[in-house]
């Protein structure tokens, strides 16, 4: 395997908790130091995961073939982009990660944790027994009560299926995204987002520098 200089970045939350506005300004932290910076998101960034990514959030499916696929995506992602790029020493900024799958289909489809924990060590090892399981060195979780993001969904563009989810949903994916952080604290930041935006971005940097990946 190559050896990893690069720095792995990953922004999740529930739907309309707003990660994705904060994406560019940290690109352009990064860039202002002089590093290369690749953009990603899943599920998709490649020409076939962006293929699964339509099925996925568009037909109806058990939650253990959502979860297949979105690690088939995870998959094809991985080894197109994500680690070229780190090998090459860049900083990946990806809009959700695996702890998505644990979050969305483990927390709010219920589906079996530990079931997704092997499917995590089958593709996120990537093919070589024994090296260690890519995880981003640190995750932005913007964290957002789910009635704050319902009311920020309804005004916005016509939603997916994940999108048009109930409430109660949101909650079990947040308490997801929860676990997700108890199991792994040392790799997450929790971003207060239901704070201004300037806050938010405040915060997103903060977090940044206090894990060293910004100077
Ligand atoms: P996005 O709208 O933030 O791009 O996310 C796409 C949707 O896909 C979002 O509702 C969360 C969902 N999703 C999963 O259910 N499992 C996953 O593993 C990922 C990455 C996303």
């Amino acid at each position: 395997m190559t050896p990893r200089t690069g720095l792995f970045i990953s922004f999740e939350g529930i739907d309309g908790a707003g990660k994705s506005t904060h994406i560019e300004a940290v690109a352009q932290a990064f860039e202002a130091q002089g590093r290369a910076v690749t953009r990603t998101r899943e599920p998709g960034g490649t020409p076939l995961a962006e293929r699964l990514r339509e099925m996925v959030l568009n037909a109806p499916m058990d939650a253990l073939t959502e979860s297949l696929l979105v690690f088939a995506a995870r998959r094809d992602h991985i080894a197109q982009v994500i680690a070229p790029a780190l090998a090459e020493g860049r900083v990946v900024l990806c809009d959700r990660f695996s702890d998505a799958t644990f979050a969305y289909q483990g927390g709010g489809r219920g589906f079996d944790w530990q079931l997704l924990q092997t499917l995590e060590h089958w593709v996120q090892q990537q093919g070589v027994p024994g090296t260690a399981l890519l995880q981003p060195d640190l995750t932005l979780w913007f964290d957002l009560p789910a009635s704050v993001a319902a009311a920020r969904l309804a005004s916005a563009r016509v939603p997916d299926k994940f999108e048009a989810q109930p409430q109660a949903f949101f909650e079990a994916v947040a308490a997801g995204y929860a676990r997700r952080l108890a199991e792994q604290p040392k790799r997450f930041a929790r971003i207060d987002a239901n704070v201004a935006i300037d806050a938010v971005r405040t915060q997103v940097l903060a977090a940044l520098r206090g894990k060293g990946c910004l100077a």
